[in-house]
């Protein structure tokens, strides 16, 4: 690796440990990351960008952040210079395993990036047939969340990059985390994909029993067309709250980042793209502080 972006922030040790009991007692524990899913059954609407722009805001900001891409066609791997078709290691060691891999297992699996605070678990192309492989086969729900237990203590953050396919990667995304984001598109038909990914939310929800804040991120907003205020508009009122403002505008700056294989809010922290992704960023650290704290 030649190019390396220090982020301005010294990487907090891993393996810190935290001071948690409801009892008022002192035992260690380690913090469990907090986990969030990117997800939409639909493609091309910004989930890889949102990843890479939220990991980066995050890794700036100190945080331990670990990408999972959970996508087998691996942009977010390509992103930080992980070729899918040439990659040994990856997300499919963890489905084909006998045996769920102990933690030093899994944590073999991670690769640094070329940025302080930023590893990933790249995708390989094997993962493509991991639907077929296991077929009907039981028990594969939960092989992220076990794996992400395994870093407890270790990250921050673990964000997932995921497929739009619905299948056992998905699944696996959505029952592991504390938070879903739903990038859509502000365009004709971003309706559809969306009704059908929180239709998969309604399902995962009832299978493990637990329902799952979810929020619905506008992307590629061009307030200079017609129709992207009308498609706004539409999904304002069809999901109401659930729609988070102000939008992220469409922005070429996000195309030239994944060219040039620097997120952009570590390129350009001022650049507009990104001030409205931090926005939605500290929102969420915020709520999730909260939660935290009660
Ligand atoms: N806000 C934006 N403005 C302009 N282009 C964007 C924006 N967000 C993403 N893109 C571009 O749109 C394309 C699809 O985005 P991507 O994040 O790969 O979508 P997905 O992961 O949902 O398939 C990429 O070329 C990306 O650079
Ligand atoms: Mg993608």
């Amino acid at each position: 690796m030649t190019r390396v972006i220090h982020n301005g922030v010294a990487a907090p040790v891993a393996g810190r440990v935290h001071d948690q009991t409801a009892s008022g007692t002192v035992g260690k524990q380690l913090a469990m990351p907090q986990v969030w899913t990117i997800a939409n059954q639909k493609g091309g609407v910004g989930k890889t960008t949102t990843v890479v722009t939220l990991a980066g805001l995050l890794a700036r900001q100190g945080k331990r952040v670990l990408m999972l891409d959970l996508d087998p066609q691996g942009s977010l791997s390509i992103y930080f210079d992980y070729n899918p078709e040439t990659v040994r290691l990856g997300v499919y060691e963890l489905f084909i395993a006998d045996h769920a891999p102990d933690a030093n297992g899994v944590r073999k699996l991670v690769q640094e990036t070329h940025f302080d605070n930023l590893q990933l678990i790249p995708a390989t192309c094997s993962m493509a047939t991991l639907d077929r492989k296991l077929g009907t086969r039981t028990g594969k729900g939960l092989v992220i969340k076990d794996c992400i237990r395994a870093f407890a203590g270790m990250y921050d953050h673990v964000l997932i990059d995921c497929s739009p396919s619905l299948g056992i990667l998905l699944v696996n995304a959505l029952a592991a985390c504390d938070r879903i984001i739903i990038p859509v598109q502000t365009e004709f038909l971003a309706i559809k994909g969306l009704e059908r990914m929180l239709h998969t939310l309604t399902m995962i929800s009832r299978s493990t029993g637990r329902e799952l804040p979810y929020v619905i991120l506008p992307t590629m907003y061009d307030k200079r067309t017609r129709a992207a205020g009308h498609s706004l508009a539409q999904i304002k009122q069809q999901f109401g709250n659930k729609v988070w403002e102000p939008v992220i505008p469409v922005n070429t700056e996000f195309r030239e980042a994944s060219r040039t294989g620097i997120p952009l809010s570590l390129r350009s922290p001022q650049d507009r793209g990104v001030c409205a992704y931090r926005e939605l960023c500290d929102h969420l650290l915020l709520v999730d502080r909260t939660i935290v704290d009660k």
